[in-house]
């Protein structure tokens, strides 16, 4: 990836996105954009207004950043995400996770909708990502190295840091929802699955399917960042029922599940 397409990016975010360390920044992906709760907006950047960025080009991404402040938290919060499926560079992809680290983040949570795979999970509950399998089979790491960014081969034995896991778990507990500790298989999309497909996934151990995440999280966790992966589960993946997937099912499901969302990621700031 090059150094330069950030520094470029960079240019479009006021001085003020910079000027003191984020405590937690997050990702927030399809239908996700709506579940903050802000006390004070401290700067707004929409995608679009990115030179040479572009916007989020997907349904229910809403393309716009918003630092914001909760409580004594500076918040960097990405609403929309560049997807591996739409062809896209990489930078574009781990872009939020990059600005972030220029915003001073220790601390990532990445969101997404995911597709079960595990019997025990229904439409509508949590997953806290523990782990997960790479099957886009690419890394947003591959070529020239840039030592600002760590190791050459990161370690990737914990890229979940656990403490955030424990407080996203401590907060599901309180608030009583459902929620899996799982695997996230990451696949390149756009088509949804197969049966056959999900049924193999699940054997290699996937408990839950989508199309992003991963990238950011091997991003983020390789130059030193803490991360946390929550999926909401916005339908069973295909073969677990008999039902066609749609996009619409993905956002109804988010939809339903904004004031749990937002409770939970509420939750997750108080404890951080
Ligand atoms: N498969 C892949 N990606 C997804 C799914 C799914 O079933 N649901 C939401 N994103």
């Amino acid at each position: 990836m090059q150094i330069k397409k950030f520094d470029e990016w960079a240019g479009a975010f006021p001085d003020k996105c910079f000027e003191r360390e984020v405590d937690l920044s997050i990702v927030l992906g399809s239908g996700w954009g709506e579940a903050l709760e802000m006390d004070e907006v401290i700067s707004r950047v929409a995608y679009s207004d990115i030179p040479g960025f572009g916007e989020a080009t997907v349904q229910g991404h809403a393309g716009e950043f918003i630092l914001y402040r909760r409580g004594n938290k500076r918040v960097a919060a990405w609403c929309g995400r560049r997807h591996f499926y739409e062809g896209v560079e990489w930078e574009k992809v781990v872009f939020p996770v990059e600005m972030s680290r220029r915003m001073g983040a220790k601390n990532i949570l990445l969101t997404n909708a995911a597709g079960g795979i595990n019997p025990a999970l229904k439409a509508g509950d949590f997953v806290i990502i523990r782990d997960h399998l790479n099957f886009m089979f690419d890394n947003p790491l591959i070529g020239p190295h840039n030592p600002e960014w760590g190791a050459r081969f990161p370690d990737m034995s914990e890229v979940y840091t656990r403490r955030l896991s424990e407080i996203l778990r401590a907060g599901v507990n309180r608030l009583g929802f459902r929620a899996l500790d799982g695997v996230y298989a990451a696949l390149t999309g756009p088509g949804y699955e197969t049966p056959a497909e999900i049924k193999a996934y699940g054997r290699l151990g996937a408990d839950v399917v989508g199309m992003s995440t991963v990238p950011e999280a091997i991003f983020a966790h390789a130059i030193g960042m803490n991360v946390a992966g929550l999926s909401l589960v916005s339908n069973l993946a295909a073969g677990i029922t008999n039902a066609p997937l749609s996009h619409r099912e993905v956002i109804e499901a988010s939809e339903q599940a904004k004031p749990r969302m937002r409770a939970l990621i509420e939750d997750f700031l108080d404890r951080l």
